[in-house]
């Protein structure tokens, strides 16, 4: 198998790179390393390209000629999408249009799509289905429905075969501390809370901790990259069995606090760091869970890092290494 994959040197993208050479696909990565790493790359060869320039893309899928196409490369920050959303439109949105149609052209017809529970918004349940009306509360999630409504239409009419996949947060690292998250600025909530541990941060701020939920911080479903990961490949198969195009939720039904994700990284990094509770973020959903039964019903789905000490341990492993 011939897989290209965009934003294979960031942080998921780079695990499914590892999981797809460990199990011996040809993998090309397209990545402009504008956010990824060359030395995240562990197998393959990369094309360093942005999406943007479609003579090159459209070089690449030519010559390359993949079976299938992952694509991870699309701009992340919940909050910086509330503070400039057209760069999320033209990144995550006309980029990924410019890509499946590059792809039809050259009878490319496999699609995995890096999805996410921003799709959701809101929605004021304990675990979402994939059938939650879909009502995004920030531009990232828009730009990624805005592609969703484009892959539901071009699989009916065009041929196209996709699986889309709507991570919840994804955490944690490669178990041998190879490949991990580096985001530069970082925003997530574990590694920022490590870099603290670490002592390279004075605090860790909590973005508020006045919503309706236990504790009154956020809730969140943090699955290991590397169970992702495991979709991925899952998904892979399903299109090259002829499957369906499909649209899976992918966490573990479970939702953590912010201060429970905290309490855990003090506990696994033997670090007692101090927090401060500060407004909320802008675009931040109360409580994001997933329902990933269809996922694991439809393609087997068996995760086997469902648990969140570990999951940091993992993290911390490699931030200790930057
Ligand atoms: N948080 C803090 N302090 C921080 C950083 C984060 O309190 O310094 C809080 C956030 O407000 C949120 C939670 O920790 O409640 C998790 O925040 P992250 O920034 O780690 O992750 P998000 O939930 O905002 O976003 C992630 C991905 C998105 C994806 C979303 C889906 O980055 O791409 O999960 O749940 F859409």
């Amino acid at each position: 198998m011939k897989i290209l994959v965009t934003g294979g040197a960031g942080y998921i993208g780079s695990h499914v790179v590892k999981a797809l050479g460990e199990k011996g696909a040809t993998v090309l990565v397209y990545d402009d390393l504008s956010k990824g790493h060359r030395d995240a790359v562990l197998y393959g060869e990369l094309v360093v390209g942005d999406l943007a320039d479609q003579a090159l893309l459209a070089r690449t899928l030519r010559a390359f000629k993949p079976d299938a196409v992952m694509h991870f490369a699309a701009f992340i920050a919940v909050g910086e999408s509330v503070r400039e959303p057209v760069k999320y439109y033209c990144n995550n949105t006309a980029n990924t249009l410019n890509l499946l149609r590059g792809m039809l052209e050259n009878g490319i017809n496999k699609f995995i799509f890096s999805s996410t529970a921003a799709v959701y918004g809101s929605p004021g349940k304990a675990l979402i289905t994939e059938t939650e009306p879909l009502k995004p509360i920030n531009p990232y999630g828009h730009s990624k429905v805005f592609v969703e409504k484009a892959l539901e239409d071009m699989s009916a009419s065009q041929g196209l075969r996709y699986v889309s996949l709507r991570y919840f947060n994804a955490a944690g690292a490669d178990p041998e501390a190879r490949i991990g998250e580096r985001h530069q600025p970082e925003t997530h909530l574990i590694p920022l809370a490590l870099k603290t541990a670490k002592g390279e941060r004075k605090s860790l701020e909590i973005y508020g901790a006045d919503y309706p939920t236990p504790d009154g911080t956020c809730l969140r479903d943090y699955i290991h990259v590397d169970d992702l990961a495991e979709a991925h490949l899952i998904s892979l198969d399903h299109l090259s069995g002829r499957g369906k195009s499909e649209v899976f939720n992918c966490g573990y039904g479970h939702g953590y606090s912010v201060r429970e994700v905290i309490d855990t990284a003090r506990k696994v990094t033997g670090k007692d760091f101090t927090v401060e509770n500060i407004q909320r973020r802008p675009g931040d959903s109360p409580v994001l869970v997933a329902d990933s039964s269809r996922l694991k019903k439809a393609l087997n789905w068996n995760p086997k890092y469902d648990d969140l000490e570990y999951i940091i341990k993992t993290a911390w492993e490699w931030e200790k290494k930057q």
